[in-house]
């Protein structure tokens, strides 16, 4: 069985003060909340303060983005082992922000995703097409090249240490949820897709949807057989909501 995960990509949102309020806010809630493994993903400059209020807890934190590099003169980027001596677990690599507006390709998503792993940290590997790509039927085309540009580089069995999230670019932020069908569908073609170079790695994958989830649409999205979870963006950002959305992962 495949432990379901929600995840809160805070984006660039957030002071330290509301930081503090949504932290303490989902510390309170999680009674509710059984068996799902949640994560927060603030951005870099709350991460310490982050890691202070979460020690000890059963929620995990993590970065939204890392460079692709080791060390060195790479003004204003942070490093995998950055985001580890602050106690990250997890990094998300290839959000569609990222690739659209910071111009990463395939190539240096994948990139990252090795970066991560060589120092521990479970990559969220995001792949997701646009609508004008989902209207011309290239939905399983592209999200097939930003898998296998990861797969080609790091391996099928760094798959095992890893996270995917499908997130259609034309559902995030905008209110438009892809239906449950719409997003089992291409869930099922990802792990099918893997499932051809191990079945073992892909059946223990998880896949997360994202992508406007919210209390009121996270039961039947988490109902589909091959998601599980979800990775939460605006909605990971009011207590209540976020709680919801976990409580409905399990
Ligand atoms: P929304 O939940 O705001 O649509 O964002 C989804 C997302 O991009 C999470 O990474």
């Amino acid at each position: 069985m495949r432990r379901p995960m929600v995840a809160g990509n805070w984006k660039m949102n957030g002071t330290q003060a509301e930081a503090a309020a949504l932290v303490g806010g989902i510390e309170q809630g999680l009674a509710g909340v059984r068996h799902a493994e949640i994560l927060v993903c603030p951005p870099y400059i709350l991460v310490p303060v982050v890691a202070e209020w979460l020690s000890g807890s059963r929620v995990t934190w993590g970065g939204q983005n890392l460079s692709a590099h080791k060390s060195g003169a790479y003004t204003g980027e942070i490093s995998g082992s950055m985001l580890r001596d602050f106690g990250c677990s997890h990094v998300i690599v290839g959000h569609s922000e990222r690739r659209a507006l910071y111009g990463e390709s395939d190539q240096t998503v994948a990139e990252k995703f090795r970066a991560a792993q060589s120092v521990g940290l479970v990559p969220i590997l995001c792949v997701g097409e646009t609508l004008a790509e989902r209207e011309a039927s290239q939905t399983e085309t592209v999200v097939a090249r930003q898998l296998d540009a990861v797969v080609k580089l790091a391996g099928i069995a760094a798959m095992d240490n890893a996270i995917v999230a499908y997130e259609p670019v034309w559902a995030i932020g905008t209110g438009r949820t892809a239906t449950p069908e719409q997003a089992q569908s291409v869930h099922a073609f990802i792990r099918a897709r893997l499932a051809q170079l191990s079945a073992t790695v892909a059946e223990r994958l998880r896949i997360l949807y994202g992508g406007s989830v919210k209390a009121a649409n996270a039961q039947q999205l988490f109902g589909q057989p091959d998601i599980d979870g979800g990775l939460i963006g605006g909605a990971s950002l009011d207590v209540e909501e976020f709680l919801a959305i976990c409580r409905a992962a399990g």
